[in-house]
């Protein structure tokens, strides 16, 4: 049996599958996918640059293998991303000439793009990510080109675009830090605002890139509970717990760049000492006891990526380290983290 089977009374269990492991899966990684989980992510194959390069180019090889692995295994599969700020093509935002352009034309961009790429998949990606990270830190819009180039509506035409080119398809808001108290109440009051006037939004997604000692659990579930009580569906779309420090300082940098805080910023290089492991498999028993508690609420676990090789908390904010975050080692062996979490439903 895999998690899927555990945890088939409670939620979705979804893992985020990246290009590598797509194109040239390792022996036996397919059938470990199809054993453990029963919703699928493509991590990157679907944001704007991969999909649609160019205004009139639209690459979907990978997106259309990502469908048929899923589809083969029957599991449900989540759309990421129509809407978001990073990994969108500067041809985008401006004219030929690299100045903006008006909200309008950048709005039937938006609806052309929607249209294309969600109604392709139309009944067959079963829930959207339609707009990622529009929200900053401190209770505001964050400044991105979406933003200032149409206004805070671009949310709710994201979304009614989205409808309108798959209609049965479960629409998500995505974030993260959504613990952040002024981001939940940011969020929550769009959610209500939607709701009241039509704004076809169904779920929200909190991405849950988490560490051993952040973010507070019990402003999570606030989250959890806030997201609820407005009326959606609550995904745990992105979950992966970081060992390492965070780094923040050297954000970009490759690990040889800091030769001098080698050691300190990649103190695990030949393995995870058994203390360290122990305190990550109690860490994602808390969390996952957590999500059980609110099973009621939440629609899915996704994990962001199956082994610990393929996360991109290797090389991030640092490059080039050696990180544990998700539930199979590098040889794709089950880590005592899985165990733990296998145990809170055996
Ligand atoms: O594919 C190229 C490769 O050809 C090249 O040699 C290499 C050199 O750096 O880059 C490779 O592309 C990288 C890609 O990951 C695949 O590894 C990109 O540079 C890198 O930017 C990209 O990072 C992705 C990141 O989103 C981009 O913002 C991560 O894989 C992906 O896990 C991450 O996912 C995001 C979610 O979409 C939204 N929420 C946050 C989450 C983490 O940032």
């Amino acid at each position: 049996t895999g998690l899927k089977e555990l945890y088939q009374d409670d939620f979705y269990l979804g893992t985020a599958i990246g290009h590598a492991r797509l194109t040239n899966p390792p022996t036996g990684f397919n059938a470990l996918v199809a054993r453990e989980f029963n919703a699928l992510t493509l991590e990157n194959d679907m944001k704007w640059e991969r999909v649609h390069p160019q205004p009139e180019q639209w690459v979907w090889e990978y997106a259309d293998k990502f469908i048929a692995l899923g589809e083969q295994h029957k599991m449900f599969m989540v759309g990421h991303v129509l809407v978001w700020h990073s990994q969108t093509p500067p041809w985008v935002f401006n004219d030929k000439n690299g100045n903006p352009v008006s909200r309008e034309v950048l709005l039937a961009r938006m609806k052309s793009h929607i249209d294309t790429l969600a109604g392709r998949y139309r009944g067959r990606v079963h829930a959207w990510d339609v707009v990622n990270e529009a929200v900053d830190e401190d209770q505001g819009w964050r400044q991105s080109p979406w933003f200032k180039q149409i206004g805070p509506d671009f949310i709710e035409h994201a979304f009614h675009y989205a409808r309108a080119a798959a209609p049965d398809a479960h629409l998500m808001y995505n974030d993260y830090n959504m613990h952040n108290p002024g981001k939940r109440q940011c969020v929550v009051d769009m959610i209500k605002r939607f709701k009241q006037t039509g704004v076809p939004i169904d779920g929200v997604g909190m991405q849950g890139h988490i560490g051993l000692g952040y973010p507070d659990i019990t402003e999570f579930e606030k989250s959890i509970k806030a997201f609820a009580a407005a009326g959606v569906a609550v995904h745990i779309t992105e979950l992966d717990l970081d060992v390492l420090p965070t780094a923040w300082e050297h954000i970009g940098a490759e690990i040889s760049d800091n030769f001098a805080y080698a050691d300190e910023l990649n103190p695990y290089p030949d393995g995870l000492p058994a203390k360290i492991e122990a305190q990550l498999a109690e860490r994602y028993a808390q969390w996952f006891a957590l999500f059980l508690k609110h099973r009621d609420s939440i629609a899915r676990v996704t994990l962001w990526g199956t082994g610990d090789s393929e996360s991109w908390k290797n090389n991030f904010p640092v490059r080039g380290r050696r990180n544990y975050p998700l539930l199979f080692d590098r040889d794709y062996q089950r880590k005592s983290a899985y165990h733990s979490v296998a145990a809170l439903r055996k």
